[in-house]
């Protein structure tokens, strides 16, 4: 077993007290199953991965994709299913504009796909979809999402985004959430575009100018990479890193994150090869101005960003 996954599964097994500043709010939904045999099995399966064999039963729980099941039940029914929800809407009509029909061959990869909700409304669109996910929790309950729904075009992979270059080449990446989570953005960005032949979908916090707007306690702005953006603290100490597998939504190997301030995450699209830059508003809705001058999109500074790279041929 490598010093990574040694590292990893010691972390699986930490149960000391989290701090959360972003992302953090579980508000799991408990699926009360018997998941230990699912997960030894998944587990036993990659040579790099440790060989967890729980004798307890793994709770499979959802911090926040409700996924419709096949059988007509809601993995986190207290919210709007995922399907409905403005990030997902936004995604799906970007997606039918440039795939309006014959998807069965178009390869989409979720990056960070957390409980896999996403993946399976890709998929249910006819794509062929990779999950990617790097926590055990997380990996467990997409394997049990798939293992209720039936969807042969959907797979899921526990992995290390930054090791999407292994399963070949993808005409669209889908990356939200996980962006502002790396500490090498631009080289992060870099990797997605050299195997990306169509377009990308960044749903993804930013950094601005304003000081004034600090609801994450970013530092003051500087330079990395060569563009311009804030700092994040993932985990204030050892501890909570080496807690983190329990940190269900945070970042997995460093400590802190590189937020891009808007201006600089638009050029750094274009510079990674997508000749069309855009940025999505349509997840706003009826509430887009109102929500760029005062509502979430100000306070929180999120957007939808887009690449295509016109003159692919697939
Ligand atoms: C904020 S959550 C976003 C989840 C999901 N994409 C969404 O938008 O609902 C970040 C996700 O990325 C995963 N993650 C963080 N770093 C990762 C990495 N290096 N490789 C793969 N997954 C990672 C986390 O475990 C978590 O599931």
């Amino acid at each position: 077993m490598s010093s990574r996954s040694l590292a990893r599964w010691a972390s699986a097994t930490a149960s000391l007290k989290l701090r959360f500043q972003l992302d953090h709010s579980m508000g799991a939904d408990q699926y009360q199953v018997a998941a230990s045999d699912f997960v030894r099995e998944r587990l036993c399966a990659g040579a790099d991965r440790p060989t967890k064999l729980t004798s307890h039963k793994m709770s499979i729980s959802f911090t926040a994709h409700n996924i419709r099941l096949d059988d007509g039940t809601f993995t986190k029914p207290d919210e709007a299913s995922i399907d409905q929800q403005p990030w997902f809407v936004s995604a799906r009509r970007i997606l039918q504009t440039i795939y309006p029909t014959d998807r069965q061959k178009i390869r989409i990869a979720d990056l960070g796909c957390l409980e896999g909700g996403y993946s399976v409304e890709f998929a249910r669109m006819g794509f062929d979809v990779v999950g990617i996910e790097i926590r055990d929790n997380n990996f467990a309950t997409c394997n049990f999402v798939k293992s209720k729904t039936k969807l042969p075009n959907l797979k899921f992979e526990q992995n290390d985004a930054w090791n999407l270059p292994s399963y070949g080449k993808f005409d669209v990446v889908f990356c939200a959430g996980l962006l502002y989570h790396m500490d090498t953005p631009k080289q992060f960005l870099e990797m997605i575009s050299s195997v990306t032949s169509r377009m990308i979908i960044l749903q993804t916090h930013f950094a601005t100018t304003d000081d004034k707007i600090n609801k994450f306690d970013l530092s003051p702005l500087c330079e990395h990479e060569g563009l311009r953006g804030r700092w994040y603290t993932e985990f204030a100490d050892d501890a909570v890193f080496n807690a983190r597998e329990e940190a269900r939504w945070a970042s997995w190997d460093n400590r802190r994150s590189f937020w891009i301030q808007r201006e600089f995450l638009l050029q750094a699209i274009r510079n990674v090869d997508f000749d069309v830059v855009l940025e999505q508003f349509d997840w706003l809705g009826e509430e887009t101005a109102r929500n760029m001058l005062d509502g979430y999109y100000h306070t929180d500074t999120r957007g939808t960003f887009i690449g295509i790279k016109a003159g692919a041929t697939t």
